[in-house]
């Protein structure tokens, strides 16, 4: 059996795409299986862990005595159970792929064809990570993912300061094997402590046990 690395740790992790509602049949979503975020839910299970993992609808999901799953819809669904989770964890890692934004007003009834064209009004979600970075202790540990199309350490990098994490994970959808929906990942750890790990095309359950070492790593007694 595995090594029990993180025996008794709390970990939430939020996986999957978020769902925000235009009407009562339509919403504005992305590409996530939640495959990523299920292979983290595994590893950290049967490495002694329990596992919250908040999952968005229609994902892939994690299964293991010790995994505890939070269906959610939308971004701020998500963010309030997270947020609920939260003072009580160890480890954070934010691998769901969140709407930035939504529809600014849900119509009860289903929008009906009119028009040539049509206008929705977007306002921004909460930023989850972001948020509960602010609250983080010292004793807590937040890993972040990061996925990008251009400029993509740099973005990394940013994210990585900007939302107070002490990991972030970079998956670049210009890598062949990388990214949404596959069974596969290529990815860069960077840390906040300044170091950069790259790793080939590995099945996901590998990055999971990948990203788990490099957490295992950080200066950061939890
Ligand atoms: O689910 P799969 O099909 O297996 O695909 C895996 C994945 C590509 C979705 C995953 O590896 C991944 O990269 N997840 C993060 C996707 C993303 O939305 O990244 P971002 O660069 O937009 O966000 C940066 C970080 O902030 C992420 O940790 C994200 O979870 C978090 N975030 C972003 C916006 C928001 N409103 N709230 C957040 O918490």
């Amino acid at each position: 059996s595995a090594k029990q690395t993180f025996k008794g740790k709390q970990v939430l992790i939020t996986s999957g795409p978020t769902q925000e509602a235009i009407d009562p049949v339509r919403f504005i979503s992305n590409h996530s299986s939640g495959k990523m975020g299920a292979a983290l839910a595994e590893a950290f299970a049967s490495q002694g862990a329990e596992v919250h993992v908040v999952l968005g609808h229609g994902s892939i999901k994690p299964d293991h005595s010790n995994i505890h799953i939070y269906p959610v819809k939308s971004a701020s669904e998500m963010y309030e159970a997270s947020r609920n989770l939260h003072q009580k964890m160890n480890i954070c890692v934010f691998a769901a792929a969140v709407a930035d934004y939504a529809p600014k007003e849900i119509a009860k009834e289903k929008i009906k064809k009119a028009g040539e064209g049509m206008t929705i009004e977007l306002v921004r979600n909460v930023d989850i990570a972001a948020a509960l970075g602010q609250e983080k202790k010292a004793h807590q540990i937040h890993v972040g993912f990061a996925l990008e199309t251009e400029n993509e350490a740099f973005h990394a990098k940013e994210k990585l300061k900007k939302k107070n994490f002490d990991l972030i994970v970079l998956n670049s959808m210009k890598e062949a094997g990388a990214g949404f929906q596959l069974d596969t990942n290529k990815v860069t750890l960077f840390s906040k402590s300044g170091s950069e790990q790259t790793s080939e095309v590995l099945p996901k359950a590998q990055i999971a046990d990948l990203i788990l070492k490099g957490i295992k790593n950080l200066p950061v007694e939890i």
